[in-house]
């Protein structure tokens, strides 16, 4: 099977890559810039169509993966449909978590075996993916007859393959976003708390790593530990009046808390007394 990937970014080089290793045969990719065509050449080396024609990629291509960024996938599809002739039996899909093979629908009639094959991990640079791809949970789902040839395709890539249902697509893409980016987004925003007295991340580390160790081993609830699980009121008033003058600090720190107060309640941690007294002081202005 000829593999064509249309976008040279994180995904479509880190794919390609996994994909040669396990013996597949990548004979094109398609990007809008040279530079990035460059890129994948270091990765993928000089046996490989460079091209800077998607067209020219789906032509010699089995399966076309499309790596583009998620708002570019429908104009790609688009683009490809355009161009007169039938292009039957071959597989595309895109590889966006948020978005169903519906994405690629302007190919619809004209034969082509339509999906998606996302895999559940994070790539912010192309060596990033490389390395962790393969560790990955690859999401798939599409047409009836894609799915053979994605499931053969996500179990060389990833560590597991799992059908999802199309109309289930959003909600699992943003339980991703919940543990992955915004998980992220409130490391940084730690950062900035330990910003003010002068510390970095590294000695929180550790901690950070026992963390994600208890939820792994036991899941969240059994794993959450800290003042709102204990139900100390003292404690979370003087944790807001230590960052009064950090509004959006205060806002993650309350939206979460409120979190972990029904995880409080739910695990009877907490008073009922100690959750109203902390719930006061989360939903004051
Ligand atoms: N990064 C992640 O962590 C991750 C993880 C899982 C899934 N994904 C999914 O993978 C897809 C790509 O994400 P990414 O992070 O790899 O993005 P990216 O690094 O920005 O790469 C996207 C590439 O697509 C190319 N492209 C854009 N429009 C194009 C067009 N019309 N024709 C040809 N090539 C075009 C761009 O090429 P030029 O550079 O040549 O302009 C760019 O290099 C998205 O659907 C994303 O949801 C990403």
């Amino acid at each position: 099977m000829k593999i064509g990937i249309i976008g040279a970014g994180r995904a479509g080089v880190a794919l390609g890559y996994v994909l040669r290793r396990k013996g597949f045969e990548v004979v094109a990719v398609a990007s809008r810039r040279q530079a990035s065509l460059e890129t994948a050449k270091t990765h993928l080396g000089p046996d490989c169509f460079y091209t800077l024609d998607n067209n020219l990629a789906v032509q010699m291509a089995d399966i076309v993966a499309v790596t583009t960024q998620d708002r570019e996938i429908k104009d790609v599809a688009a683009q490809i449909a355009a161009v007169p002739g039938r292009l039957d039996g071959k597989l595309f899909f895109h590889t966006s978590g948020a978005h169903a093979a519906s994405e690629l629908s302007p190919l619809d009639g004209k034969g082509a075996l339509l999906g998606s094959l996302h895999p559940l991990q994070t790539f912010p640079d192309i060596a990033a993916g490389i390395r962790d791809l393969p560790s990955a949970y690859i999401f798939i789902e599409g047409a009836e007859k894609a799915l053979p040839a994605l499931k053969e395709l996500a179990s060389s890539i990833g560590v597991d393959v799992v059908v999802i249902e199309s109309s289930h697509k959003m909600l699992y893409h943003v339980s991703a976003v919940f543990v992955c980016n915004l998980l992220t987004a409130l490391l940084y925003a730690g950062e900035g708390v330990m910003g003010r007295i002068g510390i970095g991340l590294d000695p929180f580390y550790p901690i950070i790593r026992a963390t994600l160790g208890n939820i792994e081993a036991k899941g969240p609830l059994l794993s959450l530990t800290g003042p709102v699980a204990r139900g100390d009121v003292g404690t979370v008033s003087s944790h807001l009046e230590a960052i009064r003058d950090m509004p959006l600090h205060r806002r993650i720190y309350k939206s979460l808390s409120l979190a972990a107060l029904e995880m409080a309640r739910k695990r009877g941690t907490a008073t009922e007394e100690q959750i109203a007294g902390i719930r006061r002081l989360l939903e004051e202005e």
